[in-house]
C-alpha cells in the first residue's frame, strides 16, 4: 500500500522511522511518502496561510499549495483523508477499511483548517480521532496510519491481530509474564495449568468482565443485547 502525507511539518513524521512501521517499509509492504506542502507554494515569500472570508479568528491554509500538492500524487484510485475534529470518529472498523485501499493521501491541516472546496474537489473524507482539538493534523494522521498499517498484509502476524482488543468486540484480557510472583502478586493459577481450553475460557471471561466495567457501551451480551 502507498500512503502520501501532505504536511507543512515533515519532521513530525520521524516516528515512522522506528519499529514496526519502519520494518514494514523496508519489507516493501508499505510505502509512506512525506511531502512538504510548502514546496508547492507559488508565493514569493513561501507563505502557506490566508485569511478566511467572512472574518473570524485565525488563518486557513492557502488553497493553491494544498491543491497542487494533492494533484502531484492523486489518481483515480486515490482516497483522500482530511483529519479534522469535525469528521466522523475513527475506529477499528475504519482502520480495517482504509487498509484495503491501494493509495491513501492525507492532508494535514494547520491553523483553522482548509478551504471547503478542497474537500469537495478531492472528495476528501473528514475523520476525527476523538472529541478534543489538537494543534494540527500531523498527530491524527500518524495515529490513523499507525492503526491501519497493522491490517495491511505482511505488517503483522495473523495471530497478533486476532487476539487483541476490538477484534472480537471485547477489550483484551490481562496478560502476565515471568516471574510467577512479582511484588507479592501471583500470576493466575489457570495460566500455569497448561490446559488450553481452561485458559481460553478464563481469558474470555476476563475480557467480558473488563469490557462491561470499562466500556459498557461496547459490551453486547450472549444474545447480542446491550
Ligand atoms: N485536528 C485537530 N484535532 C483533531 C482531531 N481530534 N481529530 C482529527 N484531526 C484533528
Amino acid at each position: 500500500m502507498r500512503i502520501d502525507v501532505l504536511t507543512l511539518f515533515p519532521d513530525s513524521f520521524k516516528p515512522f522511522e522506528e519499529s514496526i512501521i519502519s520494518r514494514a517499509q523496508k519489507k516493501g509492504v508499505l510505502q509512506i511518502n512525506i511531502i512538504n506542502i510548502r514546496d508547492f507554494t507559488k508565493d514569493k515569500h513561501k507563505k502557506c496561510d490566508d485569511t478566511p472570508f467572512g472574518g473570524g479568528a485565525g488563518m486557513l491554509m492557502s488553497v493553491q499549495p494544498v491543491y497542487d500538492a494533492v494533484k502531484s500524487v492523486w489518481d483515480k484510485n486515490s482516497k483522500v483523508i482530511f483529519p479534522s475534529p469535525s469528521g466522523k470518529v475513527f475506529n477499528h472498523e475504519k482502520a480495517k477499511e482504509y487498509a484495503q485501499q491501494e493509495h491513501l493521501i492525507f492532508i494535514c491541516g494547520h491553523y483553522e483548517g482548509i478551504d471547503q472546496r478542497l474537500i469537495e474537489i478531492f472528495d476528501a473524507e473528514e475523520v476525527s480521532i476523538g472529541d478534543y482539538v489538537l494543534t494540527g493534523g500531523e498527530l491524527p494522521a500518524m495515529v490513523i496510519i499507525d492503526s491501519l498499517s497493522r491490517f495491511v498484509d505482511g505488517v503483522l502476524s495473523k495471530e497478533s491481530l486476532n487476539e487483541e482488543s476490538f477484534s472480537n468486540g471485547l477489550l483484551e484480557y490481562p496478560q502476565y509474564t515471568r516471574p510467577q510472583i512479582f511484588e507479592g502478586l501471583k500470576v493466575p493459577e489457570v495460566l500455569l495449568s497448561g490446559n488450553h481450553a481452561e485458559i481460553a475460557k478464563w481469558r474470555k471471561e476476563m475480557a467480558e468482565q473488563k469490557t462491561k466495567r470499562v466500556r459498557p457501551d461496547l459490551f453486547k451480551g450472549e444474545k447480542g443485547e446491550d
